[in-house]
C-alpha cells in the first residue's frame, strides 16, 4: 500500500476516536485524553492520547505510536492492514490495487477466477442435495441431527456421481471468455476441483489424461477463508467399508488453499473469539457445526490435524486464550499435546476438555445437550495439569525409573512456557504431583524454565547399590560417623572408587561445606548420576554399619576389577615371553585371591 495514502488517511483520521472504541477516555487537558492503557493491566490510568500530535503513550509500560501503532498492536494486525481499517472506519475508500508485475497481476486475476469457480461449485452442491439424487445424503445428515436451517448455515451440499454436470454447470456460470479461452480445464484442475489421472500416448510419452471431478458420492463441506470466500472443500463418504476410500477427502494444496493454513470455521467464529476472548478448538468439522449449531459460537476446527504454527498465528490475531477439546483416542490426544506445545509456546492460555465416556464433541452436544457441554467446558483442565495428568498416565510414578520418564515427559513443555511465573507454578505443581520434591528436581525445572537442556538421566551409567547408598549418605548430611567413614577410606584407599560412574559425584559431595545443598556443589554433568539418588526407592537408615558395608562392597568389586586386570596382564605377559611381567603379575595376583578369601 502507498505510503502516500497511509498519510492520507492520518491526516483525516481522529486518533482520540479509534482509541476510544477500545478505551474509556476522560479529557485529561485542552488536547490530551487519558485512561486505563490496554497494553498492560493496571489501575490508574497512565494512558494518554494526545490529540493535536495524533499520538498516543503509555507511561506505565511505555508504548506509543499513531494511530496505525495502535491498530496493528490491538488488532494484532500488520501496517497494511492496519491503514486500511483505518480508511474503513473513516470511510475513504481504498486506491485501486496496483502490482509489482503483470505476472502479479495475472495471478491476483488467477486467484479471483479460482475462488469464483468455488462458490460456483458450492452453490450447485448444495442445488444437489436438495435434488432427488441428493435422498440418501439428506437421509444421512438427518440422521446426524442437521436441520435444513443447519445444513444451509454451513452450505453443506452433495456431490452427485456424474462426470460431466459439475463441469457443465460451471461453463454456464462463469464469464463466457474464459470457457473459450482453452484454459478452462487447466483452471478446473488448478481449483482442485478436479483430476485427472496422467496416460501415455502411443509414443510412450506421459501426458494428462481427461480431467473428472474429485468429489463424487460425498457430501460436500465448503471451507471458507477469514472473508468468507470459498476456497476449498472437504467431502464426507456415505459410505462404510474399505472400497469408499478415506472418510474425509479435500481438496489439494492450490493457490488458494493451504491445509495448515486455514482454520474450518473461522470466518463466522471471529468476531465472537475476539468479544468472549477465547476460542474452543475441535477436531472435525462435524464436531464445529454440531457445536456451532448448538450455540457455541466461537468454535473451530482443526480438521483433523494438529494446528501448525501457521493456525496459531491466524488465531493469535483474535485471542490468546483457547479451549482445545479434540477426540478422546490416542490420536487425539497427541494432536492435543503437539497443539499444546505450539500454542502454550505462543503464549497462549491454553485449557484441556476431555469429555466422558469417550464421546467427541459432535455426539456429546447433541446427546447430552448444550447446558453439559458448557459445564465441560467450565471443567476444562488448565494445560499443566492435563499434561501432568498424561505423564501419570503413561509412566506411573511408582518407580523411580517412572517418576524420570514423567518428569522428562514434562519438561520439554514446561520449558517451552515463555511466562516465568507459570513456568515456576508448572514446575512445583509437578514436583509435588509425581512425589519427587527434591532439590534436584527444582534444579532440572528451573533449568527447564531458564531454557537450559534439563534431562534427567534415565539411561545413565549403571549405579551399584552401594554406590548409591553413599551418595545418599553424603548428600545427607556433611560430619556424621558415616560421613567421616567413607571420606577417610577415600583418602586411603582411592581404588575402590576409582572408575565408578558415581566417582566424580562422591568426591564433590565429600568436598561440600555442611549446610550447602548436595545439588549445587555438583556441575551440571553429573547431575544425572545424583539424581539416581533422589529417585532411588532405597529406605535404608543411614547408619555407620550399613555404610562400612557398602564401603566393604566396593572393596570387593575393586578387587575383583584388579583381578581381572591381572589376568588379562598375566596373559599379555605370556604372549610377550615377558617373564619378569607375568611373575609380577602373578604374585600381586594372589595377593589380590587373599584378600578376596579373607571376607
Ligand atoms: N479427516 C481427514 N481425512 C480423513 C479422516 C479425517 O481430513 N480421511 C479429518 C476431518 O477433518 C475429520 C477429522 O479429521 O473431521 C477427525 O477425524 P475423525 O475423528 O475420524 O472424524 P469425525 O470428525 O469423527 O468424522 P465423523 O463424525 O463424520 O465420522
Ligand atoms: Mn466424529
Amino acid at each position: 500500500m502507498a505510503d502516500d495514502f497511509a498519510q492520507l488517511v492520518k491526516a483525516q483520521a481522529d486518533i482520540v476516536k479509534i482509541v476510544g472504541e477500545h478505551v474509556r477516555l476522560r479529557k485529561a487537558g485542552a488536547q490530551n485524553w487519558s485512561g486505563l492503557c490496554p497494553f498492560h493491566s493496571e489501575k490508574s490510568g497512565s494512558f494518554s492520547v494526545h490529540q493535536s500530535r495524533q499520538f498516543f503513550h503509555c507511561f506505565g509500560c511505555g508504548v506509543s505510536g499513531d494511530v496505525f501503532t495502535f491498530v496493528q498492536k490491538i488488532e494484532n494486525v500488520s501496517f497494511p492492514e492496519s491503514v486500511k481499517i483505518v480508511a474503513g472506519k473513516m470511510g475513504i475508500p481504498l486506491p485501486k490495487r496496483e502490482f509489482a508485475s503483470p505476472a502479479e497481476a495475472a495471478e491476483h486475476r488467477e486467484r479471483g477466477r479460482l475462488i469464483e469457480l468455488h462458490e460456483g461449485a458450492s452453490a450447485w452442491f448444495e442445488e444437489q442435495l436438495k435434488s432427488p439424487e441428493g435422498a440418501g445424503a439428506r437421509e444421512y445428515l438427518a440422521g446426524r441431527g442437521l436441520s435444513s436451517e443447519g445444513i444451509a448455515r454451513f452450505r453443506i451440499g452433495y456431490a452427485p456421481d456424474s462426470s460431466s454436470a459439475l463441469r457443465q454447470h460451471l461453463e454456464q456460470v462463469v464469464p463466457q471468455e474464459q470457457v473459450r479461452s482453452g484454459e478452462f480445464a487447466r483452471l478446473l484442475r488448478l481449483a482442485g476441483l478436479f483430476t485427472s489421472k496422467e496416460q501415455e500416448d502411443e509414443a510412450g510419452n506421459k501426458k494428462d489424461g481427461p480431467i473428472y471431478p474429485r468429489f463424487r458420492k460425498r457430501i460436500t463441506f465448503p471451507i471458507a477463508n477469514e472473508g468468507g470466500r470459498t476456497i476449498a472443500f472437504t467431502a464426507r463418504t456415505l459410505e462404510s467399508g474399505d472400497k469408499a476410500g478415506p472418510k474425509y477427502l479435500n481438496s489439494p494444496e492450490t493457490p488458494l488453499y493451504s491445509k495448515g493454513q486455514v482454520l474450518f470455521n473461522l470466518h463466522n467464529a471471529r468476531q465472537p473469539i475476539r468479544q468472549l476472548n477465547f476460542a474452543l478448538l475441535v477436531e472435525g468439522q462435524m464436531d464445529c457445526i454440531s457445536v456451532s449449531l448448538a450455540g457455541i459460537a466461537n468454535v473451530m476446527a482443526t480438521s483433523g490435524t494438529a494446528f501448525t504454527e501457521a493456525q496459531v498465528r491466524l488465531l493469535g490475531r483474535y485471542t490468546k486464550r483457547v479451549i482445545v477439546n479434540f477426540d478422546p483416542d490416542t490420536a487425539g490426544a497427541a494432536a492435543a499435546e503437539k497443539s499444546i506445545a505450539l500454542l502454550t509456546e505462543e503464549g497462549f492460555e491454553v485449557r484441556v476438555v476431555t469429555l466422558e465416556d469417550g464421546l467427541d464433541p459432535d455426539r456429546y452436544v447433541r446427546e447430552r445437550g448444550l447446558a453439559a457441554y458448557t459445564a465441560a467446558m467450565r471443567g476444562a483442565r488448565r494445560h499443566s495439569e492435563y499434561l501432568l495428568d498424561r505423564a501419570r498416565q503413561l509412566h506411573p510414578p511408582v518407580t523411580a525409573q517412572g517418576k524420570i520418564d514423567a518428569l522428562n515427559y514434562l519438561l520439554p513443555h514446561i520449558r517451552r512456557m515463555p511466562n516465568a511465573i507459570s513456568r515456576e507454578e508448572f514446575a512445583s505443581e509437578a514436583s509435588h504431583r509425581l512425589g519427587i520434591d527434591s532439590a534436584l528436581v527444582r534444579e532440572e525445572l528451573k533449568q527447564a524454565a531458564t531454557g537450559r537442556k534439563g534431562m534427567l538421566g534415565s539411561a545413565g551409567p549403571k549405579l551399584s547399590d552401594a554406590e548409591i547408598y553413599l551418595m545418599r549418605v553424603l548428600a545427607a548430611d556433611v560430619g556424621t560417623p558415616a560421613f567421616t567413614a567413607i571420606a577417610s577410606t577415600m583418602d586411603s584407599n582411592p581404588e575402590y572408587f576409582t572408575g565408578l560412574p558415581a566417582e566424580r559425584v562422591l568426591l564433590f559431595l565429600r568436598e561440600r561445606k555442611a549446610g550447602t545443598d548436595p545439588i549445587h556443589v555438583l556441575p551440571e554433568e553429573d547431575r544425572a548420576v545424583f539424581a539416581r539418588v533422589l529417585f532411588s526407592e532405597d529406605r535404608r537408615v543411614l547408619g555407620l554399619a550399613e555404610s562400612e558395608g557398602a564401603l566393604h562392597s566396593l572393596k570387593c568389586s575393586a578387587l575383583e576389577r584388579e583381578e581381572r586386570a591381572l589376568k588379562h596382564e598375566m596373559s599379555e605377559a605370556h604372549r610377550l615371553n615377558d617373564d619378569e611381567r607375568y611373575a609380577r603379575a602373578l604374585s600381586r595376583k594372589i595377593e589380590v585371591q587373599k584378600a578376596m578369601r579373607a571376607f
